[in-house]
């Protein structure tokens, strides 16, 4: 979890408002959830969203993200909601992303079961790769 130092504190609170908060975010319905109808973020292609979307719902590569964040990824009894639009991991960049599969969540903040590495699956780069773009895509869609 960063930790935001007073220092910094104070520097976000006199940075300008960035445009995009005056936006609100809106909860994707399932079409904007559609693997072809998702944003792609920069350095991924469609493929990986698409792979990506097998892996998370265990339909490739033995993935097994859907059994605790849901087959919506809406969240559930074990783990949180990864379209809500906000990510605590990080930044909520495609690389935080990346590395919060990777290396799992030991102590999670609000569940009792830690996250194991790439969900306790044996995903290759290239699985981790999709899926954490799938995840970037389903993270970000939301907001009309
Ligand atoms: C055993 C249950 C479990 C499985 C399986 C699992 N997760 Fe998680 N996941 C969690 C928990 C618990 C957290 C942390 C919640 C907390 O800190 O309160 C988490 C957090 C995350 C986060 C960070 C969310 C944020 O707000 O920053 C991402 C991204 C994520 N998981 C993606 C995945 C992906 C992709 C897979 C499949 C490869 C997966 N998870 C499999 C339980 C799971």
């Amino acid at each position: 979890m960063p930790y935001v130092r007073a220092s910094n504190a104070k520097a976000i609170a006199a940075a300008p408002a960035p445009k995009v908060s005056a936006r609100a975010f809106a909860e994707p319905d399932a079409a904007q959830l559609s693997p072809a109808a998702l944003p792609v973020p920069t350095g991924a292609t469609k493929e990986q969203i698409v792979l990506g979307e097998r892996i998370f719902h265990g339909k490739a590569a033995g993935g097994t993200c859907s059994g605790c964040h849901g087959s919506d990824a809406r969240g559930g009894a074990q783990a949180p909601s990864l379209v809500s639009g906000h990510f605590f991991m990080g930044d909520g960049s495609l690389k935080a992303i990346t590395t919060t599969i990777v290396e799992g969540v030991p102590r999670p903040h609000d569940y009792e079961v830690p996250m194991p590495p790439k969900g306790g699956a044996s995903l290759s780069d290239a699985d981790v790769a999709a899926v954490a773009a799938y995840v970037w895509a389903i993270g970000h869609v939301g907001g009309k």
